[in-house]
């Protein structure tokens, strides 16, 4: 990485490799009902925070770029995957400022696409050139397991009466987390990393997975519906159990919890955010969460502090800093 000066190019310098490829690999076949709403996936933009993470993982053990670009390309395909089955689940309208799959084309087309998603995400970790392949196949295929797993425990929350703020921290774990912790796992086994860097990296990717969900779960609040891409308010409507409303729950009395009773009823309507924004605001909900999302990023620039200098470290610390002031 040379020619690259500042991180914010390196990121970008990644992000646009990514883009190439993807370009590339996703074009329109037959059956077309299957390749347009794939391609009109994989091409909408995204923030390609994964695959990129991938590459610097790579790049912090002294990897070259090249040898992780398939498996950085199947991260980001699966990425893919489970937001098309997740706007199912979560009956999302929008995603990325455009319609969710199930809404421009239809619910078993959406299906479809994220199995052959998934199905293709595989096909291009296939390709990685490594002695290691059998460990990383094994790491990604528990990512998707542990997705899946904390998208059921997700799901199961939404009509349970009583859940633990440590259950929702297991749940963004699972659903969220093990992704950023499998992309900087793989990235740097490929890279050859020794088995302490790989780990650094891996917490690394943990600690900022949870902050991640955290943010988007308060974005879902207090962003900007045309910034942020989706739909504001979705998880008040959907009766989500975030550590916004736990955390409300616990801090709230009289008329405030009477409202907040209303999202675990299902009752909430979509022109009634801003009160609930008020609410999280009030009962110290949102301060709460920020304070949480602040200590895990807090975590995730020591552990790089414990890796030896590095370009890629310093785009490392730059991206969590980054992070921590994202809007969409
Ligand atoms: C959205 O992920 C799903 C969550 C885990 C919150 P991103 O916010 O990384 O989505 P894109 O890929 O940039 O659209
Ligand atoms: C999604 O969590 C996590 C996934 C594994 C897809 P959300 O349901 O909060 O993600 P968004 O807000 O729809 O992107
Ligand atoms: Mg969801
Ligand atoms: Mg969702
Ligand atoms: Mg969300």
């Amino acid at each position: 990485m040379t020619m690259v000066t500042t991180p914010q190019m390196h990121y970008e310098y990644y992000k646009n490799i990514i883009e190439r490829y993807l370009r590339k690999h996703f074009t329109v076949q037959k059956p077309r009902s299957l390749y347009q709403p794939s391609k009109y996936v994989m091409s909408g933009g995204g923030k390609r925070l994964r695959p990129v993470l991938v590459l610097l993982a790579n790049e912090a053990v002294g990897g070259n770029a090249i040898d992780a670009l398939p498996a950085a390309v199947a991260i980001e395909v699966l990425h893919n995957f489970t937001l098309v089955h997740d706007d199912i689940m979560d009956h999302a309208p929008s995603r990325r400022g455009r319609m969710t799959v199930h809404v421009k084309w239809d619910e078993s087309i959406a299906i479809l696409t994220g199995d052959v998603l998934l199905a293709l995400a595989y096909r291009h970790l296939l390709g990685t050139k490594s002695p290691r392949i059998h460990e990383i196949v094994q790491s990604f295929t528990n990512g998707v397991i542990t997705i899946c797993e904390g998208q059921a425990l997700d799901k199961e929350f939404e009509t349970r009466s009583r859940v633990y703020v440590n259950e929702y921290i297991t749940m963004i774990e699972k659903k969220t987390g093990k992704l950023f912790s499998v992309s900087m796992e793989i990235g740097a086994i490929i890279g050859s990393g020794k088995p302490d860097i790989v780990t650094i990296l891996r917490e690394y990717g943990t600690c900022i997975g949870r902050a991640f969900q955290l943010q988007d779960d308060l974005l879902d609040i207090v962003g900007d519906e045309k910034e942020f891409g989706k739909a504001i308010g979705s998880d008040l409507q959907e009766g989500k159990r975030t550590f916004l409303l736990l955390e409300a729950m616990r801090r709230a009395k009289g008329k405030q919890k009477e409202a907040l009773k209303r999202v675990f009823e299902r009752k909430v309507q979509r022109r009634e955010v801003e009160k609930y924004r008020k609410i999280y605001e009030e009962t110290g909900a949102i301060s709460a969460t920020h304070q949480r999302l602040q200590s895990d990023f807090e975590k995730a620039r020591s552990l790089l502090m414990q890796l030896p200098d590095s370009h890629a470290r310093q785009t490392l610390l730059w991206l969590t800093e980054k992070l921590i002031h994202r809007t969409y």
